[in-house]
């Protein structure tokens, strides 16, 4: 994501120059070097970590080809972990996602609060694999591992007054080191519609790849909304709690000109510093064109009569 200057430029937020150098070192043979350092890597380069036990598996992106593992795990946002798109692969290694506590609260009958792994097996794991898109230009094809947080939803039972869903990454600068500097204002936080927290599409991710999640990619529980730039992908959530009013969210707070509430995909709308009528997919070389809703038209109803250019 990029940190908000005012004079930047799109090469900046997109540093392609820095992930191709990245891709060459390990042409060169540094592979095996890196794969101690780095958390989540492995030697031969595939998934690693504990597998975990998915029921069922459905591909929502058109039968394009996976980014491979190694491209998801090392070219990530969280800025808690550092600024450049390497860090957190580099840096994962402070954050402690077990034993991990997560609660829903807020506008509902039955709040919870338990363990992660307690919260996770009470719901069948699907293996998701969703086209995701970044504000920065960038796609990715991902297998997500998790379950529907609408499932969830329906366990807590929202209140007539629930009409939003807040969430809030932990907030612990020994295990993200990254909130000792006021890079944004700290925890994570962001929200959804409660039709849009509810949809089918809308997931709780715990894996990828059939594994659990690496930390670089928001161990152990993150938000995953194809449908919606990646900056809307909340990781290593603590807490979920459901809102009357509109919640605040990170990046509209940091940039509100830039960032809106809603975060849809839409190649119509550019960025006020660069257009999103195309993406780079990591892994090609050529531009292709950035569908809007990213492809995943179903969800246009949610947002009938409302400008489509105010959804940005
Ligand atoms: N969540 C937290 N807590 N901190 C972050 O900096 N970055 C967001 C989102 N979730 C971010 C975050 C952005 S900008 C993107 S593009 C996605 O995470 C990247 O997810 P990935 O690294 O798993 O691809």
């Amino acid at each position: 994501m990029a940190r908000w200057r005012p004079d930047m430029k799109e090469a900046e937020a997109t540093p392609e120059s820095l992930w191709l150098r990245r891709r060459d070192f390990l042409r060169l043979g540094a592979a095996g070097a890196l794969s101690l350092a780095w958390p989540g890597r492995s030697a031969a380069g595939g998934p690693v970590g504990v597998p975990l036990p998915v029921a069922k598996r459905v591909t929502l992106a058109g039968g394009e080809a996976l980014t491979p593992w190694d491209d998801v795990t090392s070219y990530n946002n969280f800025y808690e972990l550092g600024t450049d798109k390497s860090d957190p692969a580099v840096r994962a290694g402070t954050l402690r996602p077990r034993p991990w506590t997560v609660t829903i609260d807020g506008e509902v009958k039955r709040p919870l609060t338990l363990d992660v792994d307690a919260l996770w097996k009470r719901f069948p794991l699907e293996e998701r694999t969703y086209r995701m898109r970044c504000v920065e230009a960038w796609s990715m094809v991902i297998p997500w591992v998790g379950f529907p947080l609408g499932d969830l939803l329906r366990q807590v039972e929202p209140t007539s007054r629930a009409k939003f869903v807040a969430f809030q990454t932990l907030h612990d600068p020994a295990q993200l080191p990254g909130q000792r500097r006021a890079v944004l204002e700290w925890p994570y936080v962001e929200g959804l519609r409660i039709d849009e927290a509810s949809h089918p599409l809308t997931l709780l991710a715990v894996g990828l790849y059939g594994r659990v999640l690496p930390g670089q990619n928001g161990a152990p529980l993150r938000l995953v909304v194809p449908w919606k730039y990646g900056f809307k992908g909340v990781k290593s959530i603590v807490r979920i709690t459901l809102t009357e009013r509109q919640p605040p969210t990170s990046w509209n707070r940091l940039a509100p000109r830039e960032y809106g509430f809603h975060g849809n995909v839409n190649p119509e709308v550019d960025h006020p510093r660069w257009s999103q009528a195309r993406e780079r997919r990591i892994g090609e070389f050529l531009k292709r064109k950035t569908l809007p809703f990213n492809g995943y038209t179903e969800v246009a109803s949610l947002y009938a009569g409302l400008d489509p250019k105010a959804l940005y």
